[in-house]
């Protein structure tokens, strides 16, 4: 009877976990990164992209915007990145929208 008990709860750890994996389709952290140095040259005050920050758009908004818009005011722009470096920029500014539970101006 024990046995099964901790099979039981090594399957919800498992299960768990691969949950909370499946949720997360880029690496925020990551796309921090690439954010900053790829979105940032045009996108701060003053430049060509205009002020942009993770607060600029809702969750919903910056999932439209990647799946459906693809920076369709500057295709030339949004051509150099690869599809696995906007899915991490993506999950970043999604993590931190206005609505998230953190939202982040990240400077
Ligand atoms: C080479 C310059 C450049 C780079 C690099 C760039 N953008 Fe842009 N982006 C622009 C320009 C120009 C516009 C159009 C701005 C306008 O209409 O006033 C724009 C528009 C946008 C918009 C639309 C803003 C709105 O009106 O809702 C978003 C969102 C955006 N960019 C996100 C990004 C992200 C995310 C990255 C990095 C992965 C990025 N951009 C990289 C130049 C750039």
């Amino acid at each position: 009877m024990k046995l099964m008990k901790v099979l039981i709860v090594l399957m919800l750890v498992v299960f768990a976990s691969t949950a909370v994996l499946a949720s997360e389709g880029g690496n925020s952290r990551k796309g921090k990164y690439l954010y900053k140095k790829n979105c940032k040259t045009c996108h701060v005050a003053g430049a060509e992209g205009g002020e942009l920050t993770p607060l600029s758009k809702t969750q919903m908004q910056w999932d439209r915007f990647f799946e459906k818009n693809k920076h369709k005011k500057n295709p030339d722009a949004w051509s150099k990145f690869s599809d696995k470096d906007l899915q991490d920029v993506n999950q970043f500014l999604y993590d931190h929208a206005v609505d998230s539970d953190q939202p982040e101006t990240c400077g």
